[in-house]
């Protein structure tokens, strides 16, 4: 097969939810329909179990497990679909982020009965800062729910979504007999009294047809013509275009755990899902077919082997192809490095791989080389745009605990900060360092891993600050006035980058007032 049909037959995307909205279920029974897995189960272990929030270790021993999860590959109608999974706990959403610049597309699962909540929220906003095409799944309407346009309402108004149903449920909870699939003009019912059995899908391209009443009743079918009435009236028509464009998305109902809607949902996605997509480096846009292989790191896993300081880097291929045992460069070191066992992922199984293809995600071997956002060319000086930080939601100082370790403090920190564990910023008036976090976990997982990893000890003070915004200045005048003003809560960032730490919304609103010749961005990249 040629790098076109490869190209062609590639689908990578990301499950983003809400913890406990089904996500690992409906991943579970994506890979059961493509015969990844064999048993219902198998993909539990990536999730960092409620009530272990208090255990890191417990969560560091999780995430070791979830490395083999972390992408899922399966074929599926003759495509190759990669599933690249995120964590549920929304202290690690930073890497969630970054997974996200690795999707060609998502899929957004909301529960109908809690709704839109405020983690699905953020990752949207992800997955809309790069118009990534969305479908919504709306989940476990085997259960006692809200009612469907009361749900769709609330996606559209929060996520900022235009929906377009291509299925629409056949009552909720106790009543929900089944849905009717307007994107393949079919009925898919339950059966029996537990729900769990699908009946082959029935064809129904009328539905004024009275055989209807016969199937699921007087009173559902009244409902059914009447909401489908409105769903015409109320929602746009699908149009492939502008669901690639990330103006539409298309939404599926079903319950993942009863299987039921998902092989719709998978139908779909096969037919309308994008094929991988170019992607811009600061010097050009470059196209998946070109023949020279390039990539980036979006990911880096650590303490796959607690006996080795073994780390893997997840490389989303863009262009051309990847081989093993070639000669690639690494951009940011200028060095040329060589890949003897770069592995690839099927399910649970981890294996070497002899080539990737764009939309394929190879995971390096990895002993402190990379950091996100690298890139590896043939030899070509690119450098891969779209990997942003966000503001962290805390803030703290960190101290050298042992004054005889303090190269290997910063060598553990300075490594750490390149897997993206944490944020590094140095405050510009003394040089302290503080770290910034999206968890309070993190600073219990650094402090740890510093300790065994690196044989360092750190201990941390409260640095209160608000947020951190990356400042962007188009008046000079005002940037040097600003910095004298807020000289004690300015610091750089990893990369030298200038960045407010605003110690309170009040001060933050303030400055956005005074200082109109500067732009305040909750993140790196704008
Ligand atoms: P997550 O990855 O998004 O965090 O969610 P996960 O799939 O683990 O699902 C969270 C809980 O919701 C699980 O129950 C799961 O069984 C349940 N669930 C998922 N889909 C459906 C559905 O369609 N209908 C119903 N009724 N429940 C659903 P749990 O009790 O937390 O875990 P478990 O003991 O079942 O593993």
């Amino acid at each position: 097969m040629g790098l076109l049909d490869e190209i062609h037959r590639r689908r990578t995307f990301g499950i983003v939810s809400h913890p406990d909205a089904g996500k690992t279920t409906l991943t579970e029974k994506l890979l059961l329909f493509g015969g990844a897995i064999q048993e219902a189960g198998a993909v539990k272990s990536n999730k960092i179990k409620k009530g272990a929030t208090s255990d890191f270790m417990e969560i560091e021993r999780q995430r070791g497990i979830s490395v083999a999860t972390s992408v899922m590959g399966f074929e599926y109608k003759g495509r190759q679909i990669n599933i690249l999974d995120t964590p549920g706990h929304q202290d690690f959403a930073e890497d969630t982020y970054r997974t996200l610049t690795a999707v060609d597309s998502a899929i957004v699962v909301v529960d109908v009965a809690k709704g839109v909540e405020t983690q699905t929220e953020k990752l949207v906003q992800v997955c809309r800062m790069r118009a990534t095409p969305i479908m919504v799944f709306v989940n476990k309407m085997d259960r006692e729910g809200r009612d469907a346009f009361d749900v769709l309402d609330e996606i559209e108004s929060k996520l900022g979504l235009r929906l377009c149903p291509l299925s629409w449920p056949i009552g909720i909870g106790k009543q929900f007999q089944g849905v009717y699939n307007l994107w393949e003009k079919k009925l898919e019912l339950y059966v029996g009294s537990n729900k769990q059995k699908v009946q082959d899908s029935i064809a129904f391209d009328d539905l004024t047809d009275p055989a209807l009443e016969g199937l699921i009743g007087q009173s559902a079918a009244v409902a059914l013509r009447e909401e489908l009435e409105l769903v015409q009236g109320v929602y746009p028509q699908f149009n492939q275009a502008a669901y690639l464009q990330g103006d539409i998305c298309p939404v599926f109902f079903g319950s993942a755990l009863n299987n039921f809607g998902v092989r719709e949902l998978l139908d779909c996605f096969v037919e309308i899902a994008p094929t991988p997509l170019p992607k811009a480096a600061e010097e050009r846009l470059v196209l998946p077919e070109e023949t020279k292989f390039s990539g980036f790191v979006f990911k880096i896993h650590a303490n796959i082997d607690p006996n080795h300081r073994s780390r893997i880097a997840f490389v989303k291929v863009v262009s051309g192809t990847f081989q093993r045992n070639t000669n690639y460069l690494h951009v940011r070191e200028g060095k040329s490095l060589k890949f003897s066992s770069p592995t690839t992922f099927l399910a649970s199984k981890r294996s070497v791989i002899e080539e990737a293809f764009p939309g394929d995600i190879v995971g390096l071997p990895d002993t402190g080389l990379f950091r996100i956002g690298d890139t590896l060319t043939e030899g070509e000086k690119l450098h891969y745009i779209g990997i942003p930080s966000f503001s962290p939601e805390h803030f703290r100082f960190i101290n050298n605990a042992d004054p005889l370790k303090s190269k290997q403090l910063a060598k553990g920190v300075d490594q750490l900060m390149d897997e993206g564990v944490a944020q590094l910023f140095t405050l510009l008036v003394n040089g302290r360092k503080i770290i910034g976090t999206v968890g309070a976990l993190q600073y219990e997982v650094i402090q740890y891993r510093l300790e065994h990893e690196y044989g360092a000890k750190c201990s941390y003070e409260p640095f209160s600050a608000y947020k951190a915004c990356w400042i962007d200045s188009r008046d000079p005048q005002q940037l040097a006035e600003f910095k004298k003003l807020k000289q004690r809560y300015l610091a750089e960032d990893k990369y030298g980058k200038l960045v407010f730490l605003a110690d309170s919304a009040f001060s933050l609103q303030m400055s956005q007032e005074k200082f109109d010749g500067l732009t305040f961005h909750l993140k790196s990249e704008y």
